[in-house]
């Protein structure tokens, strides 16, 4: 199953994708936090994207589309996989039906602006493993602490309210096109992929069966 989640920053693709993934046993491809990994390691991608990231600004497309396919060269994606936060362009998006990679199912998350930035204020993160918590309606068990590990939650650095508000402003001129993008798609080309909206809004458990429907 090859899957895309699409939607704003902090829609809950990180959130639904940590179920997705175990559910239909795909491996998550988030380019924000392959991206994350490469600051953290300080490699020459990750220095070449730290302040970008910082700023709430788009990698190039020429970058993503060169981390992505050799990405999905990799072994673990020979069943399918679930992009979340890519593709975020239209380049991107066409990059994909060029390489002749079939998509069978694009969800795209709908979440208001305002909700965004209470969500995303309140985001804390697992570094090493990318798990997504919330203080209010995601809390850790013990605060400030991974479920698993125990190990201390961050704060990332692009989750302050002006800087969320500039990823919101990118989202709607660039992210956003790409709706009418795979609903063409969808409609155009019989092997297309099947294109849904779902609410956003709501208990985590909601928004998963709202997934799980779009995906049957
Ligand atoms: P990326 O890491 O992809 O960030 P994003 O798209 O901005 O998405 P987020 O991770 O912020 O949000 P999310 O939708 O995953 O929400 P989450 O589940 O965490 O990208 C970061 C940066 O990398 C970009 O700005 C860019 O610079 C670069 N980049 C990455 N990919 C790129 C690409 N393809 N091209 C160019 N540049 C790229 O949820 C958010 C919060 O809400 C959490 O606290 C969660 O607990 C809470 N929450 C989730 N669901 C609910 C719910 N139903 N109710 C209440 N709270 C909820």
């Amino acid at each position: 199953m090859k899957v895309i989640l699409l939607g704003p920053p902090g829609a809950g693709k990180g959130t639904q994708a940590q179920f997705i993934t175990e559910k239909y046993g795909i491996p998550q491809i988030s380019t924000g936090d392959m991206l994350r990994s490469a600051v953290k390691a300080g490699t020459e991608l990750g220095l070449k994207v730290k302040d970008i990231m910082a700023s709430g600004g788009l990698v190039s497309d020429e970058i993503i589309i060169a981390l992505v396919k050799e990405r999905i060269e990799q072994a673990d994606c020979s069943n399918g996989f679930l992009f979340d936060g890519f593709p975020r362009t239209i380049p991107q998006a066409q990059a994909l039906v060029d390489a002749g990679v079939s998509i069978e199912y694009v969800i795209e998350i709908a979440v208001d602006d305002e909700q965004i930035v209470s969500r995303l204020s309140g985001r804390r993160v697992h570094e090493n493993s990318g798990r997504v918590y919330h203080i209010e309606h995601n809390p850790p068990k013990n605060e400030g602490l991974d479920n698993e590990t125990q190990e201390p939650l961050i704060q990332r650095e692009d989750d302050k309210e002006a800087t969320i508000r500039n990823r919101l402003s990118i989202y709607h001129n660039q992210t956003k096109p790409l709706v009418e993008f795979y609903t063409q798609l969808s409609s155009t080309d019989s092997a297309g992929p099947s294109f849904s909206t779902i609410d956003g809004l709501g208990g985590l458990d909601e928004v998963q069966t709202r997934i799980v429907t779009a995906l049957s």
